[in-house]
């Protein structure tokens, strides 16, 4: 039975609207990598995990979603060849940046390309490809991981690995109100004058347990009383099983499970999923 006219337009304008959303979601949280150094400076547990690994693996290494380099140069200074793919100009404009202070020979050892992890081809094999710290959070459909996944096998080197961690869904995170703000110490927003701007920080979380898409509103407030401003960030949320199915129907076998950066097993605790993975033969 098809619905009237009125309906399904009302139901295209919904869909295109929450395709803004997640647009807006993928890319206003890193638009303004300063703000993003200063907020994850302190997490540098999975910085350890990918340099280590990425030593004792061996590189040259393939990062989707290497944003500003938090990762990418700790493996670069450590001699190997990373490139880094990422959809945000600002973070890797950010990330160039960064790069001039490093020594030359680390400075060699980055290549940078800004393009969507679903389709860029680099024309080059990799023994290990990493996708760190919920990048694979902005695949949304099982199109967009079979895309990225395919991506992922066109660039391993054989018996190459792939490494991604995610956070695995909190079943109370997802039941929040999305009427509720919920409020954080207030803190000093990074300005380019050094000075920071004093800021009250709040968040809403709305979960969309359809398409299992969080969308988190970060709301800034000024405490001068200047204009607030919201940064929209929207995370998919994959359970485990699922996630070892996607990999599974793919075309990748699991080779570990970790649920924490100090490689131990994941329990009913665990706050993130790290996979190790490798392409099956065909
Ligand atoms: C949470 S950040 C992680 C950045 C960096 N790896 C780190 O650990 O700090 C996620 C990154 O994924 C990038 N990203 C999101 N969707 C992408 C896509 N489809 N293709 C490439 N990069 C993407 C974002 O621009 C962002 O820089």
């Amino acid at each position: 039975m098809s619905s009237p006219p009125s309906k399904r337009s009302e139901r295209t304008r919904t869909r295109a609207r929450r395709d803004l959303e997640l647009e807006a979601g993928t890319s206003a949280h890193y638009e303004d990598p300063a703000y993003y150094t200063k907020t994850y400076r302190s997490r540098l547990d999975d910085v350890r995990f990918y340099a280590d690994y990425a030593a004792e693996r061996g590189g040259p290494v393939l990062e989707y979603g290497c944003g500003n380099g938090r990762i990418t140069l700790p493996i670069a200074r450590l001699g190997l060849d990373v490139t880094g793919v990422d959809l945000s100009a600002d973070m890797l404009a950010d990330l160039r940046a960064r790069l001039r202070d490093e020594p030359a020979d680390v400075r060699a050892r980055v290549t940078t390309k800004r393009g969507d992890m679903r389709a860029v081809r680099l024309g080059r094999r990799f023994p290990l490809v990493i996708c760190p710290f919920n990048a694979f959070l902005h695949l949304y459909t099982r199109v967009d991981v079979e895309r990225f996944l395919a991506r992922v096998r066109a660039h391993l080197a054989p018996r190459g690995e792939l490494v991604f961690d995610v956070s695995i869904p909190e079943p109370e995170e997802l039941a929040r109100d999305p009427g509720r703000a919920y409020a954080t110490p207030r803190f000093n927003y990074p300005t380019p004058d050094g000075k920071g701007m004093p800021v009250r920080y709040t968040e809403r979380f709305d979960y969309d347990k359809i398409r299992q898409i969080l969308f988190v509103a970060m709301e800034f407030s000024p405490v001068s009383g200047e204009d607030s401003w919201m940064t929209p960030l929207a995370h998919r949320q994959f359970y485990p099983r699922e996630l070892e199915a996607l990999l599974h129907y793919n075309g990748f076998e699991i080779l570990d499970a970790w649920g924490d950066f100090d490689r131990s097993p994941p329990t009913r605790d665990s706050i993130t999923l790290i996979l190790r993975a490798r392409a099956r033969r065909r």
